[in-house]
């Protein structure tokens, strides 16, 4: 066997500066994640909080953070130092490994220092989440708003509760909260299991079929906060969106009453035509539009589709050439949806367009 050549000192210390430089290096991503993508059509942002729920968690994220940082410093420092100590050699001077005959005082104390430390840390962790769990869970919830979320593959529909049945009503992917008003939401899944994630909002909950999950939150600023289904539920997963804008007490008011009143009748020729279109075509047979025949509770509600900001559970903006093309073939822009192409004439299919677009 040939002999090894020792490596010589100066080489490995520029290997210890290189490893500390790739590290450095390694860390730029994560001033990606801090800035953050443009998500078009609200926000959507962790560190952005407008509420109190998202602001305990963030707490005890920046606590992790600074807890988990510190611990992963310290490691690093512990590392780099013992390769700066280790024995070294020159070509004409082996190293000097007598050191590995000796009992090791010093390392052992350490490593005991060191698991009573994290020992510690981790309790501080432990407690600090328990505490968040408790806060999380005293939001009072007084006057609160009631909602119902159903999670489907590929979207969400929301009942809007109220003593009163008649008026209770129905939207999909768009909720609409009262600012400075608790919201109460109970969870439900029709099909696999789902996550309900409004990231400024507050935390996940997942939404498990044949359960029944409740997630308290609270807007204190106006504004559209972007949600975003978090459990992997299949091919469209990741277009499985929704808005919550929040809104003025006032500006709530006036919106679930224009939620709650049926279809607006055709105002024109092309949007009676576009009814007809609607009642005598496929889209009846999973929609539903109140005022109408069409009762189906298949796929999501539609009686005031026009005033919504965004289509097919966020993955498109809601305007009359995405509407079209939407209904034209869907499976263009998500593949695996259950909605099928509505294979129908030019003129048909403009008139529904122009119907569905008056349903404000
Ligand atoms: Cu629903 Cu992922």
């Amino acid at each position: 066997m040939p002999a090894q050549r020792p490596v010589p000192a100066r080489r490995s210390r520029i290997a210890v500066f290189k490893a500390a430089a790739a590290l450095a290096l390694g860390m730029l991503p994560l001033l990606g994640l801090a800035i953050g993508p443009d998500l078009g059509a609200g926000s959507q942002d962790a560190f952005r909080q407008v509420g109190p729920q998202a602001a305990h968690i963030l707490d005890l994220w920046r606590l992790t953070l600074a807890i988990c940082g510190a611990v992963f410093v310290a490691v690093l420092v512990a590392f780099l130092y013992a390769i700066w100590q280790a024995p070294r050699a020159t070509e004409s001077r082996p190293p000097d490994l007598s050191v590995l005959q000796r009992e090791e005082r010093g390392p052992r104390r350490s490593v005991l220092v060191g698991i009573v430390i994290s020992t510690l840390l981790l309790f501080v962790l432990i407690v600090a989440s328990v505490l968040t769990d408790r806060a999380l869970a005293a939001l009072s919830l007084r006057d609160a708003v009631l909602i119902e979320v159903t999670a489907h593959q590929w979207w969400w529909e929301a009942r809007y509760d109220d003593e009163d049945p008649s008026r209770v009503f129905n939207v999909a992917n768009e909720l609409h909260i009262p600012v400075n008003r608790p919201v109460l939401l109970t969870l439900k899944a029709d099909d696999v299991i789902h996550s309900f994630w409004v990231p400024n909002l507050g935390g996940k909950k997942d939404l498990i079929p044949g359960r029944t999950a409740t997630l308290q939150l609270r807007a204190d600023m106006p504004g559209t906060y972007r949600g975003q289904c978090a459990e992997f539920c299949g091919l469209q997963h990741a277009w499985m969106a929704m808005l919550v804008v929040a809104e003025s007490e006032d500006d709530y008011q006036a919106w679930t009453q224009r939620q709650r009143a049926p279809a607006a009748e055709p105002a024109e020729d092309a949007q009676r035509r576009g009814r007809d279109v609607f009642m005598s075509s496929t889209c009846v047979m999973c929609h539903a539009i109140s005022g109408t025949l069409a009762g189906a509770t298949r796929a999501p509600d539609l009686t005031h589709v026009g005033s919504r900001r965004m289509l097919a559970a966020g993955a498109l903006p809601n305007t009359r050439e995405h509407l079209s093309n939407w209904i034209a073939d869907p499976q263009q822009y998500k593949p695996g949806t259950n909605m099928p192409p509505v294979q129908l004439p030019e003129a048909d299919l403009q008139n529904l367009v122009s119907y569905l677009s008056s349903l404000q």
